[in-house]
């Protein structure tokens, strides 16, 4: 989705969920895949996310792997340990084990890859085992100045494409891993790839890399953050109606930009520039091509990255007016939630926000999904599927696909919210790390069940609830923020973000009295576009106009009040103490048994211990050591009760499981039955 772009002040003046009819336990498998890595291809054994596609014949399998159109059959799984001496085989497929087995979008199993021509091809995106500084360990991708792709990532394996005819009988399909994906050269110009380089500086446009010092003490590595800042008052004259302000993107802007095409000069325009410059910046991050430019237990400190540490030294370069009311956040659809989520956490930083359709404001509507009050994420209690993307045709609202649909496919891209798609980088920023290290999903991705536990850790990210929770005290949001916050979005929004934008409006009204955020609401708008739908020119003299009434001199500046560094919010340090592993771990507890002694024959009650919201428990009575009684299915808070009829030491022991969660047995402590 978009980036925010920051404006800086210069100083002179089709439903369903996809099932099996073949789970895995069904060992008739029909459809068999064998790759193998060609000698050489890899120095060392690697673990990472292999994706299989079957596309039409005589196509390319990457032409077209989108969740509304795709016209593959794609099938994920997890390896381990790969090398040219251990070949990867894949068959059937089950919605039970997707961290270890097969699944496939839309069937979940090979075995139902209907018969006929394809053209094949095999990925691998390779893992690296990271240890972050708050003792967590995951493995995970990072991106390497490629966007973050979902399957072809820069250093991948890839097989070539193969045309293969699938019998729909018993087969075995060879592939063999021959070739890295490289990174595209992008103009030419470009010295960056997984040294995170920059482009060379044009006349207008000036690159700038810094080390982060917090990121790179998080995941020990260094982790370089950029910005690219477009010198406005170079270009004299700014056309009055060119499209959408949909730049800096990372790549491509500088070219457009020279060769005058974004924007297009009109001299028939003929107004002056407002004296600004506009900075984007690429923080691409583990799970994302994209790190929602907040600090997050899962991502890191990358606020602090961008704001402490970027900002300031960019200020050091450029002549611009260190003050709040000349710092001005604006973006759309990711970069909306970014740039009200800016404003809102740092009114010490930045004066105003233009915060165009925003990802979910207000988790009562994460996109179409009720997420505080809904059991399922996927489906209503009338049956129907909770729908992810629309468009409209002819005035009609067409349903491209459904919150299930998505999330089904990204599972083939990666598990434990590692896909490089929408729904798991929310699931990195908004939740904690969970007791496996990776985010806390709020729901099960397969079933959709919400887990209302983990949802309450998402809190904090809940925009609404975190101004309406700090109105008052020492943040004082209620006054501090009072002018500050504008927001626009569509009736038509492609991904339903104007419900977000309605329960944030709905709730800040109630506390701060109507229109305490400016919100507009436009008729049968769809995503896209500058604020309230404004051509550039318009826009720029609106931000320009804000930032001159809010100057020291203006008619309205902002108080000091409203600045105090008390107004800090998402402070590091907070988030990843109740975000990070040592939060993961106080959460857990032992199974436990209320009693010191007991008597042959009374009963006892025990509790089962914490475990994270989804893990499925079975406990079972043990006295010296050994069983007593059958393993019995028991649900999380739940007291069970025992009379022992024996002697002897009597525990507990209770087993969890969740999917991407090692299994794992607990023991409570020993009672003397007597
Ligand atoms: C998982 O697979 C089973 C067996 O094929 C099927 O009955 C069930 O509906 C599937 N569940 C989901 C959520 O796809
Ligand atoms: C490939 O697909 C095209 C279009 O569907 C079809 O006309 C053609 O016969 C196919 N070729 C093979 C070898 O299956
Ligand atoms: C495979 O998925 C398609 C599209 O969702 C569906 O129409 C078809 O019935 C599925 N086939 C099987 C065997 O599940
Ligand atoms: C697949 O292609 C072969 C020719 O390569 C053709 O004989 C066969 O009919 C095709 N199968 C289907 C299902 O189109
Ligand atoms: C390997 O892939 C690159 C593109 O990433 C391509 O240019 C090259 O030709 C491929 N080499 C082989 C041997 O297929
Ligand atoms: C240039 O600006 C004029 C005046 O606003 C407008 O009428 C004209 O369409 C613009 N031309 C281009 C190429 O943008
Ligand atoms: C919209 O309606 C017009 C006239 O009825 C029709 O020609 C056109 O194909 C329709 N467009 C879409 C996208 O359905
Ligand atoms: C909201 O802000 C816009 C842009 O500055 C302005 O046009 C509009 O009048 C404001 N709405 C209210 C209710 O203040």
């Amino acid at each position: 989705m978009l980036k925010a772009i920051l404006l800086l002040g210069i100083a002179t003046g089709v439903l369903g969920v996809p099932t099996s009819s073949h789970p895995e336990h069904n060992t008739h498998h029909e459809l068999n895949v064998k790759i193998s890595v060609a000698n050489g291809l890899l120095k060392s054994p690697t673990d990472g996310r292999l994706v299989l596609m079957f596309a039409p014949n005589d196509t390319d399998p990457l032409e077209d792997t989108d969740v509304t159109s795709s016209p593959n059959y794609i099938f994920g799984k997890n390896v381990f340990d790969v090398s040219t001496k251990k070949a990867i085989d894949l068959s059937g497929g089950s919605n039970f084990s997707t961290e270890t087995g097969v699944y496939g979008w839309p069937n979940v199993s090979l075995n139902d890859v209907p018969s006929g021509n394809y053209s094949v091809q095999a990925f691998l995106t390779r893992y690296e085992k990271v240890r972050r500084s708050d003792g967590s360990v995951v493995n995970v991708r990072f991106p390497c100045g490629d966007g973050a792709p979902n399957v072809n990532g820069f250093g991948s394996l890839t097989t070539d494409v193969a045309e293969y005819e699938v019998l729909g009988g018993q087969q075995t399909l060879t592939l063999v891993f021959n070739n890295l994906t490289a990174i595209e050269p992008l103009n030419g110009k470009e010295i960056g790839g997984c040294n995170q380089g920059n482009y060379e500086d044009t006349e207008l446009l000036k690159y700038v890399k810094i080390r982060s010092k917090k990121l790179s003490a998080f995941w020990g590595r260094d982790i370089h953050r950029h910005a690219l800042p477009g010198n406005l008052l170079t270009r004299p004259h700014w056309p009055a109606d060119s499209g959408a302000f949909d730049y800096p993107s990372d790549t491509k802007f500088a070219d457009a930009w020279n060769s005058g095409t974004i924007p297009a000069t009109n001299t028939t325009a003929a107004r002056p520039a407002p004296k600004m410059i506009l900075v984007t910046f690429r923080h691409e991050a583990p799970y994302y091509d994209d790190s929602y430019a907040v600090n997050t237990a899962n991502l890191g400190p990358y606020g602090d990255a961008i704001n402490d540490e970027l900002i300031s030294h960019i200020e050091k370069l450029f002549h611009t007016i260190r003050a709040p009311y000349a710092r001005v956040q604006e973006g759309g659809s990711t970069g909306g939630w970014e740039s009200i989520a800016n404003v809102i956490y740092r009114p010490d930083l930045f004066g105003v926000c233009f915060s165009s359709y925003p990802d979910s404001l207000d988790f009562h509507r994460h996109q179409d999904i009720e997420l505080y009050t809904s059991a399922n994420a996927y489906q209503r209690t009338d049956g129907s599927f909770v729908p992810s993307i629309r468009t409209h045709r002819n005035g009609t609202e067409v349903i491209l696909a459904s919150v299930a649909q998505e999330n089904h496919w990204e599972l083939t891209f990666g598990t434990a919210s590692r896909s490089f798609n929408q729904w798991d980088i929310w699931n990195a920023i908004f939740g904690v790390q969970g007791y496996n290290n990776y985010p806390l999903e709020p729901w099960d991705k397969v079933t959709g069940e919400i887990y209302p536990e983990a949802v309450e850790l998402w809190k904090p990210f809940d925009l609404s609830n975190y101004i309406t929770s700090n109105w008052e005290g020492s943040r004082n949001l209620g006054a501090a923020l009072a002018g500050r916050i504008y927001i626009y979005v569509g009736t038509w929004d492609d991904y339903y973000l104007n419900e977000g934008v309605q329960e944030f409006a709905k709730r800040t009204d109630a506390v701060g009295g109507a229109g305490w955020a400016n919100v507009t609401i436009l008729p049968e708008k769809s995503h896209g576009g500058n604020y309230q739908d404004r051509k550039i020119w318009d826009y720029l003299e609106l931000v320009d106009g804000w930032i001159k009434d809010h100057a020291p001199d203006g008619t309205s500046p902002l108080s000091l009040s409203a600045v105090a560094p008390s107004t800090r919010g998402n402070q590091w340090k907070e988030v990843i103490q109740r975000g990070g592993r040592q939060a993961a771990v106080a959460r857990q507890a032992l199974p436990a048994i209320k009693a010191k002694a007991v008597h042959k024959g009374a009963e006892v009650q025990a509790s089962v211990g914490r475990w994270d919201p989804g893990v499925t428990l079975e406990a079972m009575w043990a006295i010296n050591g050994k069983p007593s009684g059958k393993p019995f299915a028991v649900k999380q808070g739940a007291t069970v009760k025992y009379a022992p009829g024996k002697k002897g030491k009597l525990q507990l022991l209770v087993t969890g499981s969740k999917r991407n969660y090692a299994t794992e047995t607990r023991h409570s402590g020993e009672v003397l039955v007597y």
